[in-house]
């Protein structure tokens, strides 16, 4: 077994899969004066998230990672079937970065009295585009997951990728709406040498398929360095067009919308900054990739 820091002595990674223990644990460490960083996450890791905990590594006393694969965030159940579960390579992973504490619930001791069903938050417009307006109800499981675990793991700072760009800013959304005192942290995406945006899915593409899907940030960045030259609608035809030319991939969207209120833009003088935000399905995979364009 490969050694790593932890607090409790020094060569240790503490694995909880219950919340008090979790809790109490993180309790005691902030009353001794040390700061918590937190990464929540749904296993399968890769760079992207060693990145995430890196930067907590950096930023706190002590790091805390969560593995669970939140059901009640998937409209698609086929998709949370299939959602890669690779716990004890995990596991291995977090060691080796160095990561102090995981908290590796079930779903029983998420939600012990059922999964919750009801549409609790809203975030207005921020959630009516793009992976709102196509994941009903997906925010909605995202937030009351992540709130659940902001009270579980009483982080100073969580760490959120911008690959998920969209949820990032739901997540400032609800710190603010439920005066939570943490500071979230955006992590730039990581990407395979390819280009390809890192995300646990990928590991669903055949060889082949993820060097073909390369293609949608290659697309992306086509359009960062030119973007003056078509209208956002032009070159939201064009991605279409151009991936839909590779099989098996089949664009869902491509938005351009304000980096800020993530509305959607119909010209390049609509908003100072610009962000575009892609879906595309390779079979049943769903990718989401996004860039700054200006
Ligand atoms: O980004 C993810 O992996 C998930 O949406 C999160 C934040 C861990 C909540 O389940």
């Amino acid at each position: 077994m490969l050694m790593a820091r932890g607090f409790f002595n020094e060569w240790s990674m503490e694995v909880f899969d219950k919340v008090i223990q979790t809790q109490n644990a993180i309790l005691n460490l902030r009353k001794k004066g040390k700061k918590i960083g937190f990464v929540p996450t749904m296993g399968a890791l890769h760079e992207g998230h060693l990145q995430l905990v890196k930067q907590s590594l950096a930023g706190n006393d002590i790091t805390v990672v969560s593995i669970f694969v939140n059901p009640i965030q998937f409209n698609n159940p086929q998709d949370l079937e299939k959602y890669p579960r690779t716990l004890e390579d995990d596991l291995e992973k977090l060691q080796q970065t160095g990561c102090d504490i995981v908290f590796t619930p079930t779903e029983k001791e998420m939600y012990p009295e059922g999964k919750p069903t009801e549409i609790i938050y809203d975030f207005g417009q921020l959630e009516r585009v793009m992976e709102g307006k196509h994941r009903p109800g997906h925010f909605n499981g995202v937030a009351i997951v992540v709130k659940r675990l902001f009270e579980i793991t009483l982080p100073h700072n969580a760490y959120f990728g911008e690959k998920d760009f969209q949820q990032l800013k739901i997540i400032q959304a609800l710190v603010a709406q439920e005066q939570m005192d943490i500071n979230i942290v955006p992590c730039p995406i990581v990407r395979e040498p390819s280009g390809l945006a890192m995300s646990s899915r990928n590991e669903r593409l055949s060889a082949d398929e993820r060097q073909k899907a390369a293609i949608i940030s290659k697309l992306l960045q086509e359009i960062k360095d030119n973007y003056k030259k078509y209208s956002p609608k032009e070159w939201g035809q064009r991605f279409i067009q151009k991936i839909n030319a590779v099989s098996p991939f089949k664009a869902e969207y491509l938005t351009f919308a304000d980096a800020n209120t993530l509305q959607p833009v119909n010209d390049w003088n609509d908003a100072e900054q610009v962000r575009a935000f892609a879906s595309v399905y390779c079979n049943d995979v769903r990718l989401i990739d996004n860039m700054e364009i200006k």
